[in-house]
């Protein structure tokens, strides 16, 4: 039997929204309010979802605590409190939307989960926007 499993996490962390290649006015036009130079910041909400054959052995697609724990020390350690645009060498040269958040996560989760389990990342930006990575 195939089944999903979901882990909630959550992070506070500050951004730009900024191409440099792109002048101030150009930025402000396309990002709005986002493009301001002194930063702002967001409560991400995030949801791993993990989908597996469950184990007969355990019952389990897989034990929620360890994902818990990769989750704490891979992605709430490196983007709690954190500049997106500064502080996270994963994110360098990446505009830090919701979607390359979002991707950047998935990557760095992806190289911790069994490669037979199936992974997929929400990210929530505020309440009403998100995105997911698989599309
Ligand atoms: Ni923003």
């Amino acid at each position: 039997m195939r089944i999903s499993v979901f882990r909630r996490a959550h992070f506070n962390a500050a951004h730009r929204i900024y191409n440099p290649k792109w002048s101030d006015e150009e930025n402000r036009r396309v990002f709005g309010p986002c493009a301001h130079t002194n930063f702002h910041g967001h409560n991400y909400e995030l949801v791993v979802k993990i989908t597996g054959e469950v184990n007969p052995d355990t019952g389990y697609v897989m034990d929620i605590n360890k994902l818990k724990q990769i989750i704490k020390t891979e992605i709430e350690d490196r983007f709690d409190h954190k500049n997106l645009n500064l502080d996270v060498p994963e994110m360098q040269g990446l505009i830090p939307t919701a979607e390359h958040i979002c991707f950047t996560i998935w990557k760095i989760l992806r190289a911790h989960i069994d490669e037979k389990l199936d992974l997929s990342v929400r990210l929530y930006e505020t309440p009403r926007n998100f995105v997911e990575y698989p599309a």
